[in-house]
């Protein structure tokens, strides 16, 4: 019988994989040009971690973990998201005593969710994310958000649309809960079975139903801007006034409250709509919190941060064609003429890689045609042939299987041969990555 992959996990392959693994390293470079290092946390945490940081009246935490005893009888939990992980290994790691402040974190590998699976919605999907702690300011929250719109900037996105909103402080919280309390408590006989218990629970997530009859009574609801602070007001508004002065366009988006329960003062998202209108959902969400690290031990440390979802990311840029650069194809497929060939072939190859060139021989006698078709399944931009002829004389046939030139090299300077041959064809250093 064969067997499936759990549903909502997808196997990453070959060129898919460069790919990801191509978004990750231009975000990790965003993430080291603003001061951010790498933290590389457990998949695996104590559940209490997240029912305790992520937040008692998230989805998440109510329906979307996955959670078990494991044979000490502890209940763990696959991380399904990395700010509660980054937050509970700064308390357990004293990381707020031997590091600098802020704290500046970045961290990318696998979230788990059981969500239902649909376009851009994985149960097992990657996430590159930032976490900057212990610098309590709107400049704090504005550097984060410039890292954000930067990357994909980097990444070669033209149009990201970034929305952003306040959810304030503590006391706008409460007293924002409670008129939507208020109002949401005359139509709830009409809302889905979620909305009952997110009233009781946090009647700010009901904001975030995805049905649609839900949608249109939060549509009416009260907005937090009656309820802000003074305080929440000003900070968001020193932030939004950095935004402009670097030019960054936003949406203010006062229906924006995020599904986490940690966020206060700004949170923001990142959409893209690809060119045939597919809505992939936010490529990015993050926001300003406070509390988690005490919550976890710790002393009062606010934070700010972000993630992405990989996965979305990449469906955009292959999309609008952002990713055609990548490439998993070789540098050189070494042809073995004829069986007497064979070891200097073998030989041949192994010298390539040790000078820095992707190199594949068939390590078996084919026809010339089989091995040019390899060739070019591997992708490969030059073929270097030789048989025992070649190899007596100590040289080999350099082919450009682009141009279909070729010219004979001696193999006692390979080495300058391939370089100058890369460089004739405009391939440079990549090559030698
Ligand atoms: P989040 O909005 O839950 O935030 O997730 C961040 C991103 O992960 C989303 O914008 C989306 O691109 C991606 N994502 C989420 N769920 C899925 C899924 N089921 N399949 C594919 N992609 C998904 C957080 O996780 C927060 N920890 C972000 C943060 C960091 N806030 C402050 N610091």
């Amino acid at each position: 019988m064969e067997i499936a992959s759990v549903k909502g996990t997808h196997d990453v392959v070959g060129q898919e994989a460069a790919e990801e693994r191509y978004i990750e390293m231009v975000m990790s470079s965003a993430a080291e040009l603003y001061g951010y290092s790498e933290i590389i946390p457990p998949v695996l945490e104590y559940t209490e971690v997240f029912s305790r940081g992520t937040g008692g009246s998230s989805d998440i935490v109510r329906k979307e973990m996955y959670t078990f005893l494991d044979k000490g009888d502890r209940s763990v939990t696959l991380r399904p998201e990395f700010t509660a992980g980054v937050a509970r290994a700064i308390v357990s790691g004293k990381l707020y005593a031997t590091l600098d402040t802020p704290i500046k974190l970045y961290y990318h590998g696998p979230a788990f969710r059981y969500e239902r699976p649909q376009l851009g919605r994985y149960r097992q999907f990657n996430q590159f994310g930032v976490e900057c702690l212990g610098q309590d300011s709107p400049e704090a929250d504005a550097e984060c958000i410039l890292l954000a719109v930067q990357s994909f900037q980097m990444l070669g996105f033209k149009n990201v649309h970034l929305k952003v909103n306040t959810i304030g402080d503590e006391e706008t919280r409460k007293n924002y809960r409670e008129a939507l309390k208020a109002y949401f408590a005359g139509h709830i006989e009409e809302m889905c079975g979620d909305c009952h218990e997110r009233l009781e629970l946090n009647p700010m997530r009901i904001l975030d139903c995805k049905v649609e009859a839900d949608q249109k009574i939060a549509a009416d609801a009260p907005r937090i801007d009656k309820y802000l602070s003074k305080g929440s007001e000003e900070r968001y508004f020193k932030t939004l006034s950095i935004l402009n002065d670097f030019g960054i366009e936003y949406e203010k988006d006062d229906s924006l409250v995020r599904g986490l329960d940690y966020y206060s003062e700004i949170v923001f998202e990142i959409h893209a709509v690809g060119p045939s209108g597919t809505d992939y959902g936010a490529l990015c969400g993050g926001g300003h919190y406070g509390g988690l690290i005490e919550q976890f031990g710790g002393p009062e440390m606010a934070g700010v941060g972000f993630a992405v979802g990989l996965e979305r990311i990449q469906s955009v840029m292959k999309e609008e064609n952002l990713l055609g650069f990548v490439e998993t194809g070789l540098d050189l497929y070494v042809m073995p003429v004829g069986e007497g060939a064979l070891e200097g072939a073998f030989q041949l190859t192994e010298q390539a890689r040790l000078l820095g060139f992707s190199a594949e021989t068939p390590l078996a006698s084919l026809k010339m045609g089989s091995l040019f078709k390899k060739a070019e399944k591997r992708k490969a931009k030059f073929a270097l042939i030789l048989g025992e002829d070649e190899i007596a004389k100590g040289v080999a046939q350099l082919k450009n299987l682009q141009t279909k030139e070729q010219k004979e090299i001696k193999l006692s300077s390979l080495d300058q041969e391939l370089d100058a041959a890369f460089d004739a064809a405009g391939y440079g250093e990549e090559h030698k990555e």
